[in-house]
C-alpha cells in the first residue's frame, strides 16, 4: 500500500511549529552515487522524510534525489521533511572537534551538497568531544535562528549529556536520535526523554532481523548469539509476523510508532521499502505489545559493541 507521510496522522509534533513523519528513509551506508536513484524512489513510495548526514558521504546524492522527485510528483520543500547531521569530530579518533564556527560551516556545506536552502532537523551526530560540546550545540542554535535548520537535536546523547546542556542555561534539544528496538530499549534515558519533551527518533529499528547490515563491509556489533537468535523461526518477531500477516520487519518498525518513536527503516530494494513504509494498516494489540517489550537485552549493537573507529 502506498502510504504518503505527510498527512497529520502520519506525523507527531517536534516543535511548537514543527511536526515529523513517523516513517523516515534512512541513508546510512548508502553510496552517494546510488542515493540520488533511491531517495526519489522512496519518494515515490510514499516516504516524506529522509535522514542523512555528513559522515554518510551521500549528502549530494540525497539532494539529488530530493529534488527530482518533488519535480516528478509536484512536491514543494515542505512537503519532505529532511535531516542532517554535524560530524562533532573526535579527537580520540585523532580528529579536531568541531568548534561553534565550524558548525556553522559545516551545516552550510551540508546545505550547499544537498542543494537546499534548510533543513528541517540538524543534529551532533555524537557527544564524542567534552570540552566541545557545548560548543558545537551553541552553533546548532544559532543556526536555527538564522533559518538554517527548523529544529535542533543531538543523537547518541545520553542524560548527563542533555544535562549538561541544560546546566549551561542553553535550549533543550527536540529530538535525540538512538538506537531503539525491542532488544535495546533504554527504558530510563527513554522517560527522561519524555517528561523533558525531547523526542526520541529510533535507528536501526531493524536490528532483530537475520538480514540486518548482512552485506559485506556493513558493521554490525551483533554477536554470533544474536544471530542464531534473529534465525530461530519460532522467535517473537516471527510469531507475530505470521498473527498480524505482515513481515518481521514491519513488526519492529510497528512497535516503534506504538511507543511514539518515528523510524528510520533503511533498505536499496523497492520490495523491502515498501514494506517499510506500509505500517498503518495494522495495529499490534497491547499483549503482543508486552510481548515485544519483555525481549529488552539493553545495549544497542549500530555502532559496534568494541569498535569506536566506526559510527553511523
Ligand atoms: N544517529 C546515528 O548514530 C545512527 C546510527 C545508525 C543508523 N542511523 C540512521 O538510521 C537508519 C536506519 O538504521 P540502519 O541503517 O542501521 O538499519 P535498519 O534500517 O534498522 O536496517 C537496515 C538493514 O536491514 C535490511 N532490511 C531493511 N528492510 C528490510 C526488510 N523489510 N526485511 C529484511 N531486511 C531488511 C537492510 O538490508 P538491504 O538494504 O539490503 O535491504 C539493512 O541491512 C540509518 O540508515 C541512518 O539513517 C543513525
Amino acid at each position: 500500500m502506498n502510504q504518503v507521510q505527510n498527512q497529520d496522522a502520519h506525523t507527531q509534533a517536534l516543535t511548537k511549529t514543527a511536526r515529523i513523519p513517523l516513517v523516515g528513509f534512512g541513508t546510512y551506508l548508502i553510496p552517494d552515487d546510488q542515493a540520488a536513484e533511491l531517495v526519489a524512489e522512496a519518494i515515490r513510495l510514499g516516504y516524506r522524510h529522509i535522514d542523512t548526514a555528513e559522515f554518510y558521504q551521500n549528502e549530494v546524492g540525497v539532494g539529488q534525489g530530493i529534488r527530482k522527485a518533488m519535480q516528478e510528483l509536484g512536491l514543494k520543500r515542505e512537503d519532505i521533511f529532511v535531516t542532517t547531521k554535524l560530524f562533532p569530530g573526535n579527537a580520540a579518533w585523532g580528529q579536531t572537534p568541531k568548534t561553534t564556527a565550524t558548525t556553522i560551516k559545516s551545516l552550510n556545506d551540508s546545505l550547499a551538497k544537498l542543494e537546499l536552502d534548510y533543513v528541517d532537523l540538524y543534529l551532533i551526530h555524537a557527544p564524542f568531544d567534552p570540552a566541545q560540546r557545548l560548543e558545537q550545540w551553541k552553533g546548532l542554535v544559532e543556526l536555527q535562528k538564522q533559518g538554517k535548520t527548523k529544529a535542533i537535536g543531538v543523537s547518541n546523547f545520553n542524560i548527563s549529556h542533555i544535562e549538561e546542556l541544560k546546566a549551561a542555561g542553553l535550549p533543550q534539544p527536540d529530538a535525540n536520535q538512538i538506537e531503539l528496538h525491542p532488544w535495546s530499549q533504554k527504558p530510563e534515558l527513554v522517560a527522561y526523554l519524555k517528561e523533558n519533551g525531547i523526542t526520541a527518533i529510533a535507528y536501526s529499528s531493524l536490528v532483530p532481523l537475520s538480514t540486518w547490515r548482512t552485506a559485506p563491509g556493513h558493521a554490525s556489533g551483533k554477536t554470533a548469539d544474536m544471530q542464531a537468535d534473529s534465525e530461530q523461526t519460532d522467535s517473537p518477531f516471527k510469531q507475530l509476523a505470521e498473527k498480524y500477516g505482515v513481515s518481521e520487519a514491519q513488526i519492529l518498525l510497528r512497535w516503534g510508532i506504538q511507543k511514539g518513536y518515528p523510524v528510520l527503516p533503511k533498505s536499496v530494494k523497492t520490495e523491502r521499502m515498501k514494506q517499510n513504509v506500509d505500517l498503518f494498516s495494522f495495529e499490534i494489540d497491547a499483549q503482543d505489545m508486552a510481548l515485544l517489550d519483555s525481549q529488552d537485552r539493553g545495549d544497542g549493537v549500530a555502532w559496534g559493541a568494541n569498535d569506536p573507529t566506526h559510527a553511523a
